[in-house]
């Protein structure tokens, strides 16, 4: 393989947030996730699991997240009293891990940058909330995407299972691109951990850490977006 090659390969993966109905051939899949398994591993424990919805299965957790996330406006409205009300009704988000968090300030802008170059480029205009509810929804509904995964990391290998998560993630998202299959991270998933607990055998001790959208990309604008990739710093010495 030529270097030009995996750099080509590697630059060429975004995230991809509106997708074709259209199926992946299970050859591709399996193509997929037979290349994925080449990554490294923390003591090679691959402390991680992953549960593949398509099709009719994929359909009934579309309607499932659909459902949560609509069950959850109030609380993602910061409404008075909405978590008391979740709280009773026995409907708090039940993810693993807490996702709705405050990011570091360092950090913030960053985010904060590429959901502005999102929403721009998926014509939400500012301040509009019904547009970006309606934004948000699409997230759960997994951008139309015909397959998703969900990640689970064990917890008592965590923070390395995490790590190897994403490694994993990543050889995934490599895999699916070299075939022409796009993806998308979806960590929003990961605030409700029920509708897929209700759909596969989950081994105990794993959490739900992220899920992954793959499929083939539409030529809608938000798909034309790219987020900025800075070059990496590395640390400076020590004065001496
Ligand atoms: C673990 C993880 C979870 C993510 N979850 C979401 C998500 O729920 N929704 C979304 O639109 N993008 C999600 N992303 C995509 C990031 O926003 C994206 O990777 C980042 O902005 C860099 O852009 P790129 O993937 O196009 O290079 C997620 C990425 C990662 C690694």
């Amino acid at each position: 393989m030529h270097v030009e090659d995996f750099s080509k390969l590697v630059r060429s993966r975004y995230s991809a947030r509106d997708f074709t109905s259209d199926p992946i051939p299970p050859e591709v899949m399996d193509g997929i996730l037979d290349d994925a398994r080449y990554c490294a591993s923390w003591s090679n424990t691959r402390a991680y699991c992953v549960a593949l919805a398509q099709g009719e299965q994929l359909e009934r957790l579309r309607h499932a997240y659909t459902a949560a996330f609509d069950e959850s406006l109030g609380l993602q409205r910061k409404e008075r009293g909405a978590i008391l009300k979740a709280l009773l009704q026995g409907k708090l988000p039940d993810g693993d891990f807490k996702v709705w968090r405050e990011y570091p300030k360092e950090l913030k802008p960053r985010s904060q940058k590429v959901g502005k170059g999102l929403y721009t480029a998926m014509g939400v205009p500012r301040g509009d909330r019904v547009a970006r509810e309606a934004a948000a929804r699409r997230n759960v509904q997994f951008f139309g995407a015909p397959a998703v995964m969900w990640l689970f990391v064990h917890k008592r290998m965590l923070p390395f299972s995490a790590q190897d998560g994403g490694i994993l993630l990543q050889n995934i998202m490599l895999a699916a691109k070299a075939r022409g299959v796009d993806s998308c991270p979806l960590g929003t998933l990961a605030v409700w951990r029920n509708p897929v607990e209700k759909e596969f055998q989950i081994p105990q001790g794993y959490k739900l850490i992220t899920g992954l959208a793959l499929g083939y990309a539409t030529d809608a604008r938000v798909n034309e977006f790219r987020a900025e990739h800075p070059p990496i710093e590395l640390l400076p010495p020590r004065a001496a």
